[in-house]
This record gives structure tokens, C-alpha cells and sequence, in this order.
């Protein structure tokens, strides 16, 4: 049996930037550098695990790691790596002046108080040597239309010489530039650098931060770039709106729908083509105006894509309250659109019974939430007024 490392007994670690962490404050570190030292030595072989390289530069006690035997081999062991999905980050840093940058996946937040993230970027990396030398680094995180930043900056597209160009760059704290449409960003100073293998494992300590544009994120999983796949939602609310009489109103009430007689704050024309910005601009006013429910109408035909691409950053943003639509019936796309409206997490459907006024029809919806296994009232058998 595989037992856990031989290690750490109490160590104090002392931050490169003078301030004691305690011990409690700091998991079982292994052996610790200081983040300035350099020529780390890289053992790819996947046969043994052996004592790390690094030398001690902190005042810390030697830890004894077990030599254990290594059985996987490498093309297995990234096979396995590939199905661990990540969210995708710009690492970015800047030293006399000259910035640079590197996708990043392997961020992960380690502490909370104090501010505490981390980086593992490769030792051989350019961008390994600068984060080193200049002891700062922010790292932007990228959203879901963002994929194409992803490539350029770990060096997939040849074609660009400059990563920078063309982007929109602001600069944080420590002069690391940061993406101005990031979903957020995180302005570090390093304070410990600990020795991963043939990564280093930066740990940087959070100076500054923004969420410039909350959205949904960029993933990277199976070699691929990829989004959130969301599932159907339990159940959805549907309103009906249009004239009823107050009998046809109370059956449906009764049934289990909403009857909307005034619709609340609504942003029309919500899914217009390169107004995606504007739609979310005016979602952000109104929730932060208090409003707990906001419909989203459909003014001219949209596309399910251009459905998608406003509700996967538009239900990120609404949190709690609850997001709603007025699909047009689009000759059959506008229950493509639902669909793609409940997978983005719309629960909330305005509807009218005839299908006209713009809005899907009741009759339909209902249909399309049952076929997929969604929850939502029956129609009540009537005379035909629908
Ligand atoms: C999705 C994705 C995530 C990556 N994450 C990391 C990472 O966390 N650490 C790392 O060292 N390299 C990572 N890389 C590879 C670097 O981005 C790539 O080697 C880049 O060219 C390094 O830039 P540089 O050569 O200018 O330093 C990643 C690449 C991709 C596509």
C-alpha cells in the first residue's frame, strides 16, 4: 500500500516578501524555495517519484518524501489529465517594461485570508523565467467567446508574433497588464514558489482584483475548448398573458400557470445581433435597481445561437433572481430557442394562449417541456378559445 509522504514536521515558512505564515495557515508544503532562485532541474522520467530538486532557500526544515514506485506511464497519464476539466486563464507579467503572457489552466485558489492563489507554469517556459525575475503576475480569466485569446497565448496560433495586439489591455497594480473583458482578474505578487516536478507552483498573493465582465466561463477539457453543457432544468413556470376572460384566468391559475395581466421589467429586443453588450448592461441596472424577475423579449427573429449567446452570460449575471423570456413562435424555432433557453437555466416562459402578440404559444411550450422530461402545469381541456 501507497502511504502518504514522510513529512513536514512544524515548519515555519517565511514569505518572500518578509511576512511569516504560521504553520497552521500552511499545508504540508514539501521542500519550499524562494521564488527568486533559479535553475531548477527537470527529471521527465514517469519511474520513480523522487525527492524534489529545489534547495531549501527559506528558513524552512527538510522534509523526507519516500521514494515510492511509479507505475503509470506518461501517455496514459495525460490521457487522464484530459478529462479533468479546467477553466482557462491568461498568465501575464511585465519586467523592465516588457510584458508577456501564457495560457494558464492550472490556477487554483489557495487561501481566502490571507489572498492566496496559485500557478504551476513549466520550468523550461519564457514565461517561467519572468514570472521568477519579476515576482509579480495577474492572471485573466477568459469567457466563453474567448478561446481564440486561449490559443494565441499559448503560442497555437504561429501566425500571431505579438500576443498583445488587438486586445484591449488595462494595467493592474503591479503594472502586469490585465484583459479590460476578462470575466475577472487577479493582481499578484508572488510569495512562494515551491518546486512541482518539471512546473514550479507559484503561489501569489492577491493585491488587486475586478470582475469587468461576469459571464459565463471558458473550459478546456479533452484537448478541447468547450463551455458549460448545461442540463434541463426540473421544472419551468410558465405565464400566460393576452386577454382572458376572469373564468378562463382563475381554470388556468388553478392548473398551476401564472396569469400575467401587466408584464413586469422586461429589455426588449434583448437578443438583437452585437447586442449582446447592452442587454447585459441594462440586466445588470435592473438588478441592481432590486428587480427579482426579468423578461427578455424577442423583438425580431433570433437565432438559437444568438439565443445562447445572450442567455449563457445572462443567467450567470442574474444569479438569484429569476430570468425570463418571450420567445416568438419563428415557425416552429422558437421551441429551439425555449429549449436552448431552458439549457442556458431560463425557467421562466411568457407565453400566450393563441400563439400571436409575438409569444410562443402556451399549448406548445407545454408539449416541448414534456417531451424533454421538464415539469410544468397541463392545460386544462376547454372550449377552444385558444
Ligand atoms: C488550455 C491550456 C492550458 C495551459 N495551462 C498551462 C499551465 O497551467 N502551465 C503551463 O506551464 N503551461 C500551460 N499551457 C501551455 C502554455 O500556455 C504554452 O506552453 C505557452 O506557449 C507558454 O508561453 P511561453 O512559451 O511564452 O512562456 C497551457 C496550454 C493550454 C492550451
Amino acid at each position: 500500500m501507497v502511504g502518504p509522504p514522510q513529512c513536514c514536521s512544524s515548519v515555519r515558512l517565511q514569505s518572500s516578501v518578509g511576512r511569516s505564515i504560521p504553520p497552521s495557515e500552511t499545508p504540508c508544503p514539501g521542500r519550499v524555495t524562494d521564488f527568486r532562485r533559479r535553475g531548477a532541474r527537470t527529471d521527465r522520467r514517469l519511474t520513480r517519484a523522487t525527492t524534489p530538486r529545489y534547495v531549501s532557500g527559506n528558513d524552512v526544515s527538510s522534509c523526507e518524501t519516500e521514494t515510492l514506485p511509479v507505475s503509470v506511464d506518461s501517455i496514459t497519464f495525460r490521457s487522464a489529465l484530459a478529462q479533468w476539466p479546467s477553466g482557462v486563464g491568461v498568465v501575464t507579467t511585465v519586467i523592465d517594461g516588457q510584458r508577456h503572457g501564457m495560457t494558464a489552466s492550472s490556477f487554483s485558489s489557495v487561501s481566502l485570508n490571507p489572498p492566496l492563489v496559485s500557478v504551476c507554469l513549466g520550468v523550461h517556459l519564457p514565461s517561467h523565467a519572468l514570472v521568477e525575475r519579476a515576482g509579480v503576475f495577474a492572471i485573466s480569466f477568459l469567457g466563453k467567446g474567448q478561446a481564440g485569446i486561449g490559443q494565441r497565448f499559448a503560442g497555437m496560433r504561429p501566425e500571431v508574433t505579438d500576443r498583445f495586439a488587438g486586445l484591449d489591455w488595462a494595467h493592474a497594480e503591479t503594472g502586469c497588464p490585465v484583459l479590460a473583458n476578462a470575466t475577472a482578474w487577479l493582481d499578484c505578487r508572488v510569495v512562494h514558489a515551491y518546486p512541482g516536478g518539471d512546473h514550479t507552483i507559484f503561489v501569489g498573493e492577491v493585491l488587486a482584483a475586478s470582475t469587468p465582465r461576469v459571464g459565463a466561463p471558458l473550459l478546456f477539457h479533452s484537448s478541447a475548448w468547450s463551455q458549460l453543457a448545461d442540463p434541463l432544468p426540473e421544472k419551468i413556470d410558465i405565464a400566460i398573458g393576452g386577454r382572458l376572460s376572469r373564468l378562463r384566468a382563475n381554470t388556468l391559475v388553478t392548473a398551476g400557470f401564472t396569469v400575467r395581466a401587466t408584464p413586469g421589467p422586461m429589455i426588449a429586443d434583448a437578443f438583437r445581433p452585437g447586442g449582446e453588450d447592452a442587454t447585459l448592461a441594462e440586466l445588470d441596472q435592473l438588478l441592481r435597481a432590486g428587480h427579482t424577475a426579468v423578461t427578455l423579449v424577442e423583438k425580431a427573429d433570433a437565432s438559437p445561437v444568438q439565443v445562447r449567446a445572450v442567455l449563457a452570460d445572462a443567467t450567470v449575471r442574474a444569479r438569484r433572481a429569476s430570468l425570463r423570456v418571450r420567445l416568438r413562435p419563428q415557425r416552429g424555432l422558437g421551441l429551439v430557442n425555449a429549449m436552448v433557453a431552458m439549457k442556458s437555466g431560463v425557467t421562466g416562459f411568457d407565453t400566450t394562449l393563441s400563439g400571436r402578440a409575438s409569444a410562443l404559444r402556451t399549448r406548445d411550450l407545454v408539449f416541448l417541456a414534456r417531451q424533454l422530461g421538464v415539469s410544468c402545469p397541463r392545460l386544462p381541456a376547454t372550449k377552444p378559445e385558444e
